[in-house]
């Protein structure tokens, strides 16, 4: 029998484990997560990481715009932990061959699940290094939007992009695509010579003769964070590490737009430490692009609906910067993590907007997140699961299960956890927080630990972690949000119902935000009166700025109002734009105010233009047949 092990061994063997944990972490990359963590169970993808990974892809690719189609070859260096076999992810492609150090190996595409696709099992040896997989893109691709030159704006070259987020990467490159699995990547792409190709990684600023483009990504990122864009595009600069890229027509306008992005990424460091992508530009894409816009590294896509002239509504930029901490640096583990992401990123794109423009700016915003918020919980109030902060996502696509929940609870949670615990130390702790965990991914549980040990327990504050986590709705300790700015325009709304009149000199200084918050605070038993003298004061139904318009639209519907040619201006703006936060709002209040066939007109010219994202959406909202 075995002498049982003595206390003070127990803690010698801790101790040289220890010892040899921090060793072998001081060997590897700081950039690079250490590949032999052991992953959690992901539900999101087949890929069996703890048996075989992909550390690095080299692409290399043909985007051919006749056929609409990718096609090319993915090369992977991956870690093979004794598998004889690793799986991938697939969805709507077409797998020619695949070969192992060059020569051709056995593969097979399992059964195919709608969320999921099919896992492209591939046999390999023990020792192998590399894997080489031969592929095309389908019609049925999710992450591929192709765009003719009428869809463009400047209407005279073809336009693809791609959107991965959050397991569509699959369905234009083969891969273990699980928020967990980091990794590198270089890539040829081929594009027609008159167009400019773009990647997550680094970027060409003009374009090539031969239309051939090489990039690289040197810091390890999650595959649904690679991310391509085709297009008669140019790059200006506006500082050294930032700029933009735009359609021609947009370069100018958007130059301005975004004109303070360098003063977005310093004060962010100064808030949460080093900028690690070394470059942070934008594209504005065509206006079917499905959201405000995605955090690509190193180059975010943008739609066009924030270039409202007045740089008013860049705090989405703020945003998906933000994501160059939360999000793309410490990486939610799987997608019941969400809230990881975009809760975080929504604090600290606060931050960004109080820092940069004051509190007056960022309270304005957090009180429209407040009310989005309150509007979910009322949408979610016969499944209040829906609202809780860690999700349970079996079964589903998370893109089907997205709402504002993690953003927006996420953001009061911080903010309240701010209040309790003071700003200075909840600055330092989400610094560190940053820092410990680059280039890594976190779950819900290991935050948690987290927190308490290195804010709460440190402080020796209570704080009912578990409840904003875990229960449905929002606790009762939450932190109460006001606007000065807000309450002017509530009293200034008011004011001009009573008296039938409207005064042009209260409004003329008023932000974007103020006017969103004037429109969106009619009360519901509105004259139309008061509508028609609205829209002739204001114009409110030919605003040029995207976002007054669609929540002027929203109420147009909700109130029957049809004075100014508004209904055509709706039609119009549904069959440009593709956001899908914006469109489907206008679709909702259709259906709404039974107007569901109305809505379906108008659907039916409109959904060519719209991405996948968007269509999946507004298909099931309508009941839209195929
Ligand atoms: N990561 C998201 C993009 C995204 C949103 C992908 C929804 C898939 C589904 C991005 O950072 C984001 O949150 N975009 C928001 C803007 C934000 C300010 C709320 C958007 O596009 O509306
Ligand atoms: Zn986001």
């Amino acid at each position: 029998m075995l002498a049982p092990i003595k206390n003070h061994q127990m803690k010698n063997i801790f101790f040289i484990l220890g010892c040899t944990i921090l060793f072998l972490a001081s060997c590897t990359n700081p950039k690079q997560e250490k590949s032999t963590s052991k992953y959690v169970e992901e539900l999101h993808s087949y890929a069996q990481p703890n048996k075989a990974v992909i550390t690095h892809l080299d692409l290399d690719i043909d985007v051919d715009f006749d056929q609409e189609i990718i096609n090319g070859k993915a090369t992977y260096k991956i870690e093979n932990n004794n598998s004889l076999e690793i799986i991938l992810d697939t969805k709507f492609l077409v797998i020619e061959k695949v070969q192992v150090d060059g020569k051709d190996t056995e593969f097979s595409l399992g059964e195919f699940d709608e969320h999921l696709g099919q896992p492209l099992e591939i046999s390999i040896g023990k020792e192998t290094k590399n894997i080489t997989v031969y592929y095309s893109t389908t019609d049925k691709t999710e992450a591929l939007l192709w765009l003719s030159p009428q869809q463009t704006t400047d209407k005279t070259h073809p336009f693809l992009f791609t959107q991965g987020w959050p397991i569509f990467t699959r369905t234009w490159i083969p891969i273990q695509d699980s928020p967990q699995i980091r990794i590198t990547y270089n890539a040829t792409v081929r594009v027609p010579s008159e167009l400019m190709a773009v990647m997550s990684a680094e970027n060409p600023k003009e374009k090539t003769s031969n239309g051939e483009y090489h990039f690289k990504m040197q810091q390890s990122i999650s595959p649904y964070l690679i991310a391509l864009a085709v297009g008669d595009i140019e790059f200006k600069a506006i500082s050294k590490r930032t700029g933009i890229y735009a359609e021609k027509s947009m370069v100018e306008k958007v130059h301005y737009e975004f004109s303070d992005m360098e003063k977005m990424v310093s004060s962010a460091e100064k808030l949460y430490g080093k900028y690690d992508w070394e470059q942070f530009d934008v594209i504005v894409l065509p206006p079917s692009f499905p959201y405000g816009g995605m955090e690509n590294p190193r180059l975010t896509f943008a739609s066009p609906t924030l270039i409202a002239g007045d740089k008013s509504l860049t705090s989405l930029i703020a945003h998906e910067l933000a994501h160059s901490w939360s999000g793309n640096l410490v990486t939610n583990a799987t997608w019941d993590d969400f809230w990881l992401n975009e809760g975080f990123t929504v604090y600290f794109e606060i931050r960004i907007m109080e820092a940069l423009y004051g509190k007056d700016r960022a309270n304005m915003l957090a009180l429209i997140f407040r009310q989005y918020l309150d509007e979910e919980l009322k949408n979610f109030k016969d499944t209040p699961d829906e609202t809780k902060l860690k999700l349970n996502l079996k079964g589903r696509n998370p893109d089907d299960a997205f709402n504002d929940i993690a953003y927006y609870k996420g953001y009061l949670f911080l903010r309240t956890l701010e209040e309790t615990v003071g700003r200075e130390k909840f600055d330092e702790f989400l610094k560190n927080y940053f820092q410990k965990h680059a280039f890594s991914t976190i779950t819900t549980e290991k935050f948690i630990v987290y927190l308490n040990k290195n804010l709460l327990e440190k402080n020796e504050i209570t704080f009912n972690t578990d409840e904003w986590i875990y229960t449905a709705g929002v606790p009762d300790n939450q932190s109460i949000i006001k606007s000065d700015k807000f309450e002017n325009v509530e009293k200034t709304l008011k004011q001009f119902i009573e008296n039938n009149n409207v005064s042009v000199d209260v409004t003329k200084d008023w932000t974007t935000q103020e006017w969103v918050h004037f429109v969106r605070n009619f009360p519901s038993d509105i004259e139309q009166k008061h509508l028609a003298m609205f829209d002739k004061a204001f114009d409110l139904t030919n605003s040029t700025n995207a976002y007054i318009a669609m929540v002027w639209y929203e109420q147009a519907i909700n109130h029957d109002y049809h004075g100014n040619n508004v209904d055509a201006k709706i039609e119009n703006f549904l069959i440009n734009v593709g956001r899908r936060l914006y469109v489907s709002t206008i679709y909702k209040a259709y259906k709404r105010n039974n107007r569901v066939e109305d809505a379906l007109t108008i659907y039916n010219k409109a959904r060519p233009n719209y991405h996948s994202m968007t269509t999946n959406t507004i298909d099931d909202l309508l009941g839209f047949q195929k």
